[in-house]
């Protein structure tokens, strides 16, 4: 299996791609490292814990990271993930964090897989400050991971939190900008891609009745997140981005993506943009493959086969 840590800042569709790689035997989930970002750090843990119950996959460990980002001030998500987490809506946590810094974790397990030779997969769906310090700290770090598949960025999809920037890269340019240059292959799940996979009541309630006692959690969270931005989409429904994440882990064919270099601007008015040089303009490595396409259709079939398994009980 796919041995991954996922690096997330809960969030909805952070919830989704937990309750996504939890349910899928492909995936080996060693851990979840929390970061600040929708929410402030303490809701993300929270929200986490919370996730982890529902999913009944109790012995998956939770580590509180970093409270806010590298440089810049504080910015956190929209307004739809506040509230999301209601105790109606999703049951109170049975699990709580473990006493380690998730950056201390980030290194104790990449550093074990360098030595064992057996590198891990980061899915980062937050803002990266986590893996950002980890890579600092320890640049040895790297060595210990496989790469990093990454949702942020926008490249021709802008408009997002920003006229030029996604979120979880405007949280924290600089640290993605440390991922970046890292050395690490950094697969890139843009909002160019995930606004071409948009979720419908009609797979929200399919869901939400084969997911069991999970499943009106499920169905609920969904419901609460940019689901009617027709202005934006122009047809109904909504983007399920850090699924993207353990859904390439899951099948990569659904997807397309190209060779790039990739930077982020980290400071201006501009900050948080991101740019894929795909012709080797800049000289730069050609450090991550940025994807652009994906079947929605077949990505939306996917959630819900896979989250079909918390109805079974
Ligand atoms: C990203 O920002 C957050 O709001 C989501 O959880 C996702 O990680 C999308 O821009
Ligand atoms: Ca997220």
């Amino acid at each position: 299996p796919h041995r991954i840590i996922i690096d997330t800042d809960p969030g909805v569709d952070d919830a989704i791609a937990i309750l996504l790689a939890l349910a899928s035997p492909e995936i080996e989930l060693l851990g979840i490292s929390v970061v600040a970002g929708n929410v402030p750090l303490e809701a993300t843990v929270s929200n986490a814990c919370k996730i982890i119950s529902l999913s009944g996959c109790v012995d998956v460990p939770i580590y509180a990271g970093a409270p806010g980002p590298l440089v810049r001030e504080q910015v956190y998500g929209k307004y739809a993930h506040i509230g999301a987490f209601s105790d109606t809506l999703v049951p109170p946590a049975s699990v709580r964090p473990q006493e380690e810094h998730a950056v201390d974790f980030l290194v104790r397990m990449t550093r074990q897989a360098a030595a064992d030779n057996d590198p891990i997969v980061i899915c980062a769906i937050g803002p990266m400050t986590n893996l950002a310090l980890a890579l600092v700290q320890h640049p040895d770090v790297a060595r210990g991971i496989r790469q990093v598949v990454s949702m942020g960025g926008a490249f021709t999809a802008l408009g997002h939190r920003t006229p030029w920037a996604e979120y979880n890269i405007y949280a924290d340019p600089h640290a993605a900008q440390i991922v970046y240059a890292s050395g690490v292959p950094v697969v890139v799940m843009p909002l160019d891609m995930t606004f071409q996979a948009l979720i419908t009541e009609k797979n929200i309630a399919a869901i939400g009745e084969n997911a069991g006692a999970a499943g009106a959690a499920i169905a609920g969270l969904l419901r609460t997140f940019d689901r009617s931005d027709m202005q934006r989409f122009g047809r109904p429904g909504g983007p399920v981005h850090d699924a993207t994440t353990i859904a390439w882990l899951l099948e990569p064919e659904i997807f397309e993506g190209r060779a790039a270099s990739v930077g982020a601007q980290v400071s201006g008015k501009t900050a948080g943009y991101t740019y894929a040089d795909f012709y080797g303009k800049t000289g730069l490595p050609m450090n991550a493959t940025v994807m652009n396409g994906v079947d929605e259709a077949r990505f939306l079939e996917m959630l819900e086969e896979r989250l079909s398994i918390y109805g079974r009980g």
